[in-house]
C-alpha cells in the first residue's frame, strides 16, 4: 500500500526529472527559535524542474534533509495558490521573489537560472519577530483586525440583490482592497516596516461600502492606534509597500486612510460607554 508520504514524495521526484532538472545554490536563514542568532546556511539543490513551485523547490530540500536525519528549512505555507497569505519569505532581496504580482507559492523555478545562488530569508521587521528559520509571526495583523476588521450591524439573512445598492466604483474599490491577503510583504519591503498599506486595504474594504459607515471613523482611529501600538513605523511616501505587494494593492488606499484618520481625529464622538448594556 502506498502511503500519502510515498505519494507526495513520488509527486516531488516526477516534477524533477520530467523537464530538464538544473542546479542551484540555496543560501538560507537557520534559526533555531526566536531566542537564539540566526544564520545563513549553504545548501546545493539538484534536479530543480523549471516546472516546480518555490516551495515545491524548498519540499525537495526539505525531503533531503529529513532523509538524512537534519532538521527540515521550517516556512509557512497553507494554500499554495496565491490567496492566504501565509507563504511569506524575503527571495534575493525581495519579498515574495523577483516576479511582480506574485507569492511564493506562485513562483516558478523557470524564473531563475542554472547555477544561481538564491538567498533566502524571514520577514524582517520589529512587528513580525522570527519564530524558527523562514517562520514569522504575524499576529500583530490579526490584533489590528480584531480592532475594528469587521461590522457591528446585524445583517439579517443574505437580502434580495439589489436591495442596497452600491455605486460600481464604491463596489470595485471595495473588491479591489478586499483582495489584500494579509501576507505583510509591505512591512517586509518597507524602510520603516510600516504597515499602512495592509490597514488601509482593510479599511478601505469595508469603508466604501453602506454597512461599513456606522463603525468608519472609529475603525479608522482604532486600527491605526493598533497598528502604531504594535511597532509598525510610519510611512514616509517610499511606496515600497505597493511594489511588493503580491495583489497591486494601490497606495491611493493610505491616502483614503489618512484622510479617514484625520476626519475621525477631528470630528469623531467619544465611543459610547457600554456599560449594563446601555
Ligand atoms: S497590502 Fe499587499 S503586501 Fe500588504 S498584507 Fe495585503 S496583500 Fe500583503
Ligand atoms: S501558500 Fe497561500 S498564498 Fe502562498
Amino acid at each position: 500500500m502506498t502511503t500519502e508520504k510515498q505519494t507526495f514524495d513520488n509527486k516531488l521526484h516526477s516534477r524533477q526529472t520530467t523537464s530538464g532538472g538544473f542546479g542551484l545554490k540555496l543560501k538560507v536563514w537557520r534559526q533555531r527559535n526566536s531566542k537564539q542568532k540566526g544564520n545563513f546556511v549553504e545548501y546545493n539543490v539538484d534536479d530543480v524542474s523549471p516546472d516546480m513551485s518555490f516551495l515545491e523547490m524548498l519540499d525537495v530540500l526539505n525531503q533531503r534533509l529529513i532523509r538524512k536525519g537534519e532538521d527540515p528549512v521550517a516556512f509557512e505555507h497553507d494554500c499554495r495558490e496565491g490567496i492566504c497569505g501565509s507563504c511569506s519569505m524575503v527571495i534575493n532581496g525581495s519579498a515574495h521573489g523577483p516576479q511582480k504580482a506574485t507569492t511564493t507559492c506562485q513562483l516558478h523555478m523557470r524564473k531563475f537560472r542554472d547555477g544561481e545562488t538564491i538567498v533566502v530569508e524571514p520577514f524582517r521587521a520589529k512587528a513580525f519577530p522570527i519564530l524558527k528559520d523562514l517562520v514569522v509571526d504575524r499576529s500583530a495583523f490579526d490584533r489590528i483586525i480584531q480592532r475594528g476588521g469587521y461590522i457591528s450591524v446585524n445583517t439579517g439573512n443574505a437580502p434580495e440583490a439589489n436591495t442596497t445598492r452600491i455605486p460600481k466604483t464604491a463596489a470595485d474599490l471595495a473588491m479591489d482592497a478586499a483582495q489584500c491577503i494579509g501576507c505583510g510583504a509591505c512591512v517586509a519591503a518597507c524602510p520603516n516596516s510600516a504597515a499602512n498599506l495592509f490597514v488601509s486595504a482593510k479599511l478601505t474594504h469595508l469603508g466604501m461600502l453602506p454597512q461599513g459607515q456606522p463603525e468608519r471613523a472609529q475603525r479608522a482611529l482604532d486600527m491605526v492606534k493598533q497598528a502604531q501600538a504594535e511597532g509598525f513605523g510610519g510611512c514616509t511616501n517610499v511606496g515600497a509597500c505597493a511594489s511588493a505587494c503580491p495583489k497591486e494593492i494601490p497606495l491611493e488606499n493610505i491616502a483614503r486612510m489618512n484622510r479617514d484618520f484625520l476626519k475621525a481625529s477631528l470630528f469623531a464622538r467619544p465611543k459610547r460607554q457600554e456599560v449594563g448594556g446601555v
